[in-house]
């Protein structure tokens, strides 16, 4: 559903967020000193590479799950020494084609590939050092298969960064419950975590967490797109209007009112492998 569900509304994501130059479909993030979109919409980016400069990764291998149309991965590439590299995986086999186009325009096809795969069941990769998900954690409904197929192909000491929503705590209105409602059916967001969920089910793999910060800040809920897009959800709701395009817009326009009332937080969360995952034949 999800895979359809992205190979039928790509292009209008990338369109819908003014994104197609950045090759993203992830929030803008307004941090210190970014003054235009394209610099917002590159920020988790700058966080991503300023946790790989921190773990002292020189020339790392990196696997983006959830990759989207391959914004991210060859962003951080084309800023890391050209001994580095990385695999991107997405259920979309359209993103992956558009993202396998953008590596060839950039001439980076041999630094970065990128597959359709499902990341709660990856194919066999090598080992790599540095793994992240942007906005695409929030997604699944089975975050221990995520984190055990995450912490199965980092090696020991790497690390994995999640940034997402998460859920910070229980609607206490019928209007909240709504605004849940809406922002989970609208997203997909099936897999809507607190920080404690995601960190407790990390551990359970091996998964320690290192660092959190909340982002949520940095999240401009009032532009002025926030305010047409509100209007043009207020329309819909009138017509009743229905469908993957209107239902994202429902679920954004919510999920803007979440973030304001403190019921979600944008969040990143920073995890080093620290214990070595048994495997069935090690186990006594
Ligand atoms: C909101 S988009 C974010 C894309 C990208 N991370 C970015 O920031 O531009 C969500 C992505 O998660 C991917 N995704 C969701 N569930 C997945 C799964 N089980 N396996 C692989 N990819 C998945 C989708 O295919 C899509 O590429």
């Amino acid at each position: 559903m999800l895979k359809r569900y992205y190979d039928r509304n790509t292009r209008l994501f990338l369109w819908l967020g003014g994104s197609r130059s950045a090759l993203t479909i992830h929030r803008a993030l307004w941090g210190p000193g970014v003054r235009t979109r394209q610099e917002a919409l590159a920020y988790a980016h700058h966080l991503l590479l300023e946790q790989i400069h921190a773990a002292g990764l020189v020339e790392p291998r990196l696997l983006d799950l959830g990759c989207g149309v391959g914004g991210s991965l060859l962003s951080l590439l084309a800023q890391l020494p050209e001994g580095s590299s990385g695999t991107g995986v997405t259920l979309s086999p359209v993103q992956a084609d558009l993202a396998r186009r953008a590596a060839r325009e950039r001439a980076m096809e041999q630094r970065a590939a990128f597959l359709e795969a499902d990341f709660l069941c990856l194919p066999a990769l090598s080992p790599v050092d540095f793994a992240y998900a942007i906005e695409s954690f929030v997604l699944t409904a089975h975050p221990a298969a995520f984190f055990q197929q995450a912490a199965g192909v980092l090696r020991l000491g790497g690390q994995l960064v999640v940034i997402d929503d998460f859920l910070l705590r229980e609607p206490t209105t019928s209007r909240e419950s709504s605004l849940l409602a809406a922002f989970v059916r609208g997203w997909h967001a099936h897999g809507l975590n607190t920080p404690q969920q995601a960190i407790r089910s990390a551990a359970l793999s091996g998964l320690t967490l290192l660092h959190e910060a909340d982002l949520s800040t940095m999240v401009r809920v009032n532009t002025l797109r926030d305010r047409a897009v509100s209007a043009a959800v207020g329309l819909g709701r009138l017509l009743q209007l229905r469908g993957p395009y209107w239902d994202s817009l429902y679920g954004g326009d919510a999920l803007r009112a979440c973030l304001a009332s403190d019921l979600t937080s944008y969040r990143m969360l920073v995890f080093e492998k620290s214990v070595l995952q048994s495997s069935p034949e090690s186990d006594p």
